[in-house]
């Protein structure tokens, strides 16, 4: 039996009405003040457009795109993009990995994680590798769930509101 308040599931197409509910979960954590490459306030036109973008590389593969939904609509979502260079057949990245703070601290972000990773394996790859700011939330969330640290990027990015921070590289080697 399901126990959590949400299911996951991977999205193979992006209607409309989806785009609406990804670009609630992105403009909430802008709100919330993460850095997830979008400056404060991020207006909805934008978000849509970003999500438009992701649709696109579902609909042609290139993109692995899960979310989460709770009674509310969508309260998470992670995304692989799996098609990088020729001589990284193997490899994906893990980015913008969401939660809605209506959802946070209940285990969904390690659920998304875990469930990444199980996409990852099931589309042949093999090593993923992200970049989290430093000790934050997330930093914290993926070393949690074995992820290596492999070092970190001074004045990588700004958060929303214009403040420099660094960036953690991490990576998770699922060959084993
Ligand atoms: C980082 C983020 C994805 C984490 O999502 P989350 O759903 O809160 O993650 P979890 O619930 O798995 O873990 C968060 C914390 O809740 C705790 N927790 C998990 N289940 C819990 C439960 N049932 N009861 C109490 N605490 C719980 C975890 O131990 C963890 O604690 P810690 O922060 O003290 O280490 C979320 O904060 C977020 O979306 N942030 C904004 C966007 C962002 O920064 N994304 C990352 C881009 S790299």
């Amino acid at each position: 039996m399901n126990t959590q308040p949400w299911s996951l599931r991977r999205l193979h197409a992006v209607d409309p009405a989806l785009i609406d509910g990804l670009a609630d979960v992105l403009i909430d954590c802008v709100d919330g003040g993460a850095s997830v490459s979008f400056m404060h306030p991020l207006t909805r036109e934008r978000a849509s457009a970003f999500w438009r973008r992701v649709a696109d590389g579902v609909a042609t593969g290139a993109r692995a795109l899960l979310v989460a939904e709770d009674a509310h609509g969508i309260c998470g979502t992670v995304q692989l993009v799996l098609h990088l260079p020729d001589n990284q057949p193997h490899r994906a990245d893990l980015a913008k990995m969401l939660v809605h703070r209506r959802a946070r601290r209940q285990g969904l972000g390690a659920a998304l994680v875990r469930a990444a990773e199980a996409v990852a394996l099931d589309c042949g790859k093999t090593l993923l590798v992200l970049d989290a700011v430093t000790d934050g939330d997330a930093a914290r969330m993926y070393a949690r769930l074995g992820w290596i640290r492999v070092g970190d990027i001074p004045r990588f990015a700004l958060m929303p509101l214009g403040e420099p921070c660094s960036t953690t590289y991490f990576y998770r080697d699922l060959a084993g």
